[in-house]
């Protein structure tokens, strides 16, 4: 297949990329704008078998240059820490909304199948049980506000265009290339630097764990198989409260529990998330990777590869780190 993969540079658009290309044997083009979080690295091992287009998708212009002649679009791109929308959320408009708007148009224009790669985040926090595709919209941060405007946005295209438009909603992804502010590699790297392990809160919020190779094989199968009009939440196999994650990070780094420091919590945090993926398995979809598995497996990834991490760590990075959280990184 032609596919046009937006925010390809990123931790889950690349490990998307590298499973077309390996596994499929699809010709991609990735257009990126290289944001702090998108970066060639993530990209190198596949780069001779991909064209890359640096650009944003709220630009009419790269968009219809990247687009050339793919038959889908794949959308990954997007603003996606929490953290960074509630102190600044205009980038997560820009980006997230109308630049999803952008590449509506372009997809109209040509007749192409449109993918929107979303979160469980528009359907809010949930005490007991599961959100089903059914479920209603209730966001709660800037960032999901955004998500959940877009997914509406590319509905409205499907019911008032007729175009081929699937939704696909992932939980809460990790492994290997993701960028050290959200929690689990934030508190890898920490962990492995003898760093303080800054839990918000309580530590009891919840989160549905997907290992990222599922969730791009989970996008793939709705790609291939879904149905036009459709929504296809993919939710991970376990469910971790940070606390006990953080705890299982300090066992397989050999460190201890005086790392970890209890800190503001974050505004309007959610309680918990948990998806029903029980659409897309119906399609033939199955989680492979349970948590224990899969945070070992990411574990051993940051420690052998300094060479990623290194650059993130010691530039604006800092900088970032230490307005969130008030002290430096080795403090
Ligand atoms: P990420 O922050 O690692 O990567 C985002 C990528 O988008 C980067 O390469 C960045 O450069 C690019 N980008 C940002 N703004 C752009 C713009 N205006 N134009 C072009 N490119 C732009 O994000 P991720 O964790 O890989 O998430 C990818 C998608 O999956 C997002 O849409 C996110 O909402 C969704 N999602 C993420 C998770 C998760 O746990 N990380 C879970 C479910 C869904
Ligand atoms: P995060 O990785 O930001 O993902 P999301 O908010 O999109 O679920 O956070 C996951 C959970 O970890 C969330 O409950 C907030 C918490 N958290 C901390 O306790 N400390 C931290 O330093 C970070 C970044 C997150």
């Amino acid at each position: 297949m032609r596919l046009l993969v937006c925010g390809g540079a990123g931790f889950i658009g690349s490990t998307f990329v590298r499973l077309r290309v390996r596994d499929h044997g699809d010709d991609v083009t990735v257009l990126d704008k290289l944001t702090y979080a998108g970066r060639r690295e993530n990209l190198q091992d596949v780069e001779s078998d991909i064209r890359f287009v640096h650009g944003a998708i709220e630009d009419p212009v790269a968009v219809a240059d990247a687009i050339g002649d793919a038959e889908a679009i794949v959308n990954f791109a997007a603003e996606t820490h929490v953290d960074r929308s509630i102190s600044g959320p205009e980038e997560f408009i820009v980006t997230n909304m109308q630049g999803t708007h952008v590449l509506l148009e372009a997809a109209r224009e040509r007749g192409l199948r449109y993918l929107q790669v979303s979160t469980d985040e528009v359907y809010g926090s949930i005490e007991e049980g599961s959100f089903t595709e059914s479920s209603p919209l209730a966001p709660s941060s800037p960032y999901s506000a955004t998500k959940t405007g877009a997914d509406l946005l590319v509905s409205s295209y499907f019911h008032t265009y007729g175009l081929e438009t699937l939704i696909c909603r992932g939980s809460n992804n990790y492994g290997p290339h993701q960028y050290p502010e959200k929690l689990i590699p934030l508190m890898i790297l920490n962990a492995l630097a003898g760093d303080h392990l800054p839990v918000y809160g309580d530590g009891r919020n919840v989160r549905n764990w997907l290992f990222v190779e599922d969730f791009g094989r989970g996008i793939g199968h709705a790609l291939a198989h879904g149905v036009p009009g459709e929504v296809y939440n993919c939710g991970g196999p376990d469910e971790c409260d940070n606390l006990t994650v953080v705890r299982k990070i300090i066992e397989l780094t050999g460190r201890d529990e005086s790392l970890i420091e209890f800190v503001t919590d974050r505004p309007g945090h959610d309680r918990r998330y948990s998806l029903s993926s029980a659409k897309l398995e119906a399609l033939g979809w199955r989680a492979q990777v349970r948590f224990e598995d899969g945070l070992a497996r990411t574990v051993d990834w940051y420690r052998e590869n300094d060479w990623w991490w290194e650059p993130i760590r010691s530039g604006a990075y800092r900088e970032y780190y230490e307005r969130h959280y008030g002290r430096a990184l080795n403090a």
